[in-house]
């Protein structure tokens, strides 16, 4: 018999890297995996998964509530996964509509098709059935350079709209368990780097401009700090919540290390000096260019995953400097994977949109 797993947002960066990993590790787990296919998902993702017989992939919005019960129903699939979302601040703050639609609205058809199938149809309890969802370190704000970093126990303090929505969506996680005793989890993790990542965020945009020689934009000061934690990382944590923790948990995940915007950038581009030392762009680092900062800037996260240390046993095995390395070479290796995603004309038309306007503030 096979674990049945209901993942959305399966074809998206973190949720396809899932995808890959639990059918690679786990030969009893079936996945469903729901997915709209937004800008930000792409069947791409999943080529080459293990056992593709162990995966079905439902092109379908998590706002459909009635076809989500349904498939709970008739598949009898009792644990859910979340990731599908709108994902980048700077589309939030261009346009807030789509993550209040997935983010609070997707969040609340999940949340009432699994009340309403598992706690009243079916009368499952806390051992029989699971609701993860995958939230972010960004619902707690903003750090000054001396606060302690974000723990369980930070409030929320969300400031764009896209961590606003995440918030939004997670105060009805919550309640659905304080009121309902549906059982759920929380995670926050921090900034999530590797494989399959849509081109539009930090790391892979400056890989991929650099080694065509385009600017590199650095919003304003570049001194703001996250942590950032390699994707594999993550998911392994994902799947340790799943497995082990008490229903009702809630857990932050993080690298806990704290380089700028600055530093990532130069590591960046030092690994690319390596791998092209004969490139007329040496050294790459030599096309940052300091642009119009981001409007509500979010300065510094910084994470204490300290519970998940002890609880379930977690902690990061990929070190920045190899999770940066192999997230380079990735890239390089993925022409085919880099040219589909960017050949479609959201990626041109995001692009112009987001940095055409930015002056140039060095
Ligand atoms: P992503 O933008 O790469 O992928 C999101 C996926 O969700 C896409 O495949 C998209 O098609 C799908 N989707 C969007 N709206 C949908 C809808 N209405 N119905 C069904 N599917 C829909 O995002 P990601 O970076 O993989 O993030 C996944 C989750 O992890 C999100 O919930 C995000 O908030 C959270 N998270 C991300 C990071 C990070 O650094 N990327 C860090 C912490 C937490
Ligand atoms: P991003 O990858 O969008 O993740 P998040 O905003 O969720 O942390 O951005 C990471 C950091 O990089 C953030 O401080 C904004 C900054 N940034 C730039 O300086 N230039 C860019 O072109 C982008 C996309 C981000």
């Amino acid at each position: 018999m096979h674990r049945k797993i209901l993942v959305t947002g399966g074809a998206g960066f973190i949720g396809s890297n899932f995808v890959h990993h639990v059918l690679k590790k786990y030969p009893d787990v079936f996945l469903f995996n729901m997915d709209v296919l937004t800008y930000a998902g792409n069947r791409e993702n999943l080529r080459g998964i293990t056992d593709p017989s162990r995966h079905i992939l439902i092109e379908s919005d998590i706002c459909d509530q009635a076809r989500i019960e349904r498939l709970l129903r008739e598949q009898d699939i009792c644990t859910i996964i979340n990731f599908a979302a709108e994902t980048h601040v700077d589309r939030s703050i261009m346009g807030a509509s789509p993550f209040i639609w997935t983010n609070i609205q997707g969040t609340y058809s999940l949340l009432e098709a699994a009340r309403t199938v598992w706690l009243e149809e079916q009368q499952l309890g806390e051992g029989d059935c699971c609701f993860l969802q995958v939230s972010t370190d960004e619902v707690y704000g903003t750090l000054e350079p001396d606060d302690p970093p974000f723990s369980e126990t930070t409030p929320y303090a969300p400031n764009s709209p896209y961590s606003a929505s995440k918030a939004s969506g997670d105060f009805l996680v919550r309640a659905y368990h304080q009121t309902y005793g549906l059982p759920t989890l929380i995670t926050h993790c921090s900034n999530n780097y590797g494989p399959f990542q849509y081109p539009e965020k930090l790391i892979p945009l400056m890989i991929l401009n650099a080694v065509e020689g385009k600017p590199l934009p650095i919003y304003g000061d570049g001194r703001q700090i996250r942590d950032w934690l390699f994707v594999e990382d993550h998911v392994r944590a994902l799947w340790m919540v799943l497995e082990k923790a008490q229903p009702g948990s809630v857990y932050t995940i993080g690298a806990e290390v704290q380089p700028t915007n600055l530093e990532i950038v130069d590591s960046v581009c030092a690994l690319l000096d390596e791998r092209f030392p004969d490139s007329e762009y040496v050294p790459f680092n030599s096309l940052k260019q300091s642009v119009t900062d981001r409007k509500g800037h979010d300065r510094r996260y910084a994470i204490d995953s300290s519970r998940i240390r002890k609880e379930l046993g977690w902690a990061p095995e990929v070190s920045l400097k190899d999770g940066l390395a192999s997230t380079v070479d990735w890239y390089l290796a993925h022409r085919d994977w880099v040219n589909q995603v960017r050949s479609r004309d959201t990626y041109n038309a995001w692009m112009k949109k987001n940095y055409q306007n930015r002056e140039n503030s060095a």
